[in-house]
């Protein structure tokens, strides 16, 4: 791969790794990759002489602004179908627990992705992670949980593995498998638990199909003391741990995150004081998807003010999924952010890119413009930073480079 370098840079935006929120600018500046990693930024003055630029790719900004790639850090990008029917009839009046409770939400998607082969369900994935590039996405996490059995779980994450191979973005994957009591376990909880416990999650582990594992704790879902038993499970096989937690009510699952020392706790819309507390003392990243909150059409959005005036770390992601989001673009979330959590352009910037990246665990790879990360970046045509919340369905963003490649 030949050395890259992008000049004529007008205004180099960076998370600032000390502080949530703080974004560097450097004006007139160039950015030089090496082997796919960043290695410096030099200020426009400095004279790049002949000699040198003949062994790079020159890519020229054309005074835009750069930014790091956006790192999407919660999504369910693999399912069978889409399921438009609910949102017209949650528009209609119904919920999304009793569109749940008649048979439609996650286990629609299980039946639907159970009947699909790995290589169909490769096909139909592979047709969306595009749209995710093209607005700017370098990282996305994507979740297993519409198999629901051994096998069905295994295909997800097989699909996840093809999509990684085949795409420059980068897949995170993470296993999803406690999603929902599936149908034939309806009166045997424990069964498909200690099967996630005991088969599920060792396989999962041992093949290296995910570095985390997922749960959704809700009412109708899954309880306190079955998270804490199967995240356990999940961090005696080495594997990362997450929540989708306080999304409808309060369930106590921010706490839950604390208490395991969890990556993240993501949604928390119905938090407690105690919890940001708690999770603001054990690190774990608030991971926001406001974008689930607008489609469900919630009054109720995560308090992203008072976490982050108490100090917590925030991640926002789509959490794109059928059912709650269908949404790829972070930019547009990042719109809902400024309009619904009251958060500023900077605070969006840096939870979009470094704030995904911790909520990952890769903040030393991937999510801010330092020597020896990722040259993950992005050419947008932006002058001031609000221009992005504010350009609301907008694509601003003019190339991606992926690892030093210029991918769009
Ligand atoms: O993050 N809340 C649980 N899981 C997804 C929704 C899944 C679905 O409805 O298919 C979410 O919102
Ligand atoms: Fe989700």
């Amino acid at each position: 791969m030949n050395d890259l370098i992008i000049h004529n840079i007008g205004k180099l935006y960076n998370p600032d790794p000390g502080k949530f929120g703080k974004i560097g600018i450097t004006e007139k500046c160039s950015v030089i990759i090496k082997n796919g990693l960043i290695d410096e930024i030099i200020p426009a003055e400095v004279e790049i002489n002949a000699v040198r630029l003949e062994h790079f790719d020159v890519q020229d900004a054309k005074g835009m602004s750069v930014l790091p790639g956006f790192v999407d850090s919660h999504a369910h990008p693999i399912f069978a179908a889409l399921r438009n029917n609910e949102f017209e009839m949650r528009n209609a009046g119904m919920s999304y627990l009793d569109i749940a409770k008649a048979g439609g939400g996650i286990k629609n998607s299980v039946k639907k992705l159970r009947a699909m082969t790995e290589d169909e369900l490769f096909k139909i994935s592979s047709s969306r992670i595009k749209e995710f590039m093209r607005s700017g996405t370098t990282t996305l996490e994507a979740k297993s949980g519409y198999g629901l059995t051994l096998d069905d779980e295994i295909k997800m994450l097989k699909v996840i593995r093809r999509l990684n191979d085949k795409f420059d973005i980068d897949f995170i994957p993470t296993f999803l498998g406690a999603h929902d009591v599936p149908e034939e376990f309806k009166d045997d909880r424990e069964g498909y638990i200690s099967l996630l416990i005991n088969e599920m999650i060792p396989k999962v582990a041992a093949d290296k199909l995910a570095v985390a594992c997922d749960i959704f704790i809700e009412k109708n879902y899954y309880t306190i003391v079955e998270g804490r038993r199967i995240l356990q499970a999940a961090k005696d096989h080495g594997l990362g741990v997450k929540i989708h937690a306080d999304q409808m009510t309060c369930t106590g699952a921010g706490e839950l995150a604390a208490e395991l020392g969890a990556l993240s706790a993501d949604h928390l819309e119905y938090i407690s004081d105690e919890a940001i507390d708690k999770m603001i003392k054990q690190n774990v990243v608030f991971n926001l998807m406001p974008g689930s909150s607008f489609f469900l059409g919630m009054r109720d959005f995560p308090p992203a003010r008072k976490i982050i005036e108490k100090g917590g770390i925030c991640a926002l992601s789509t959490d794109f999924n059928p059912g709650t989001c269908y949404c790829y673009s972070l930019p547009f979330i990042m719109t809902v952010s400024a309009i619904y959590l009251k958060m500023t352009a900077a605070e969006i910037l840096w939870a979009s890119t470094l704030g995904g990246a911790k909520a990952l665990g890769l903040e030393k790879e991937i999510g801010s413009i330092e020597k020896g990360k990722k040259a993950d970046l992005l050419v947008m045509k932006v002058n001031e930073l609000s221009e992005i919340p504010y350009s609301m369905g907008m694509n601003l963003v003019r190339k991606v480079i992926k690892n030093g490649k210029v991918v769009n």
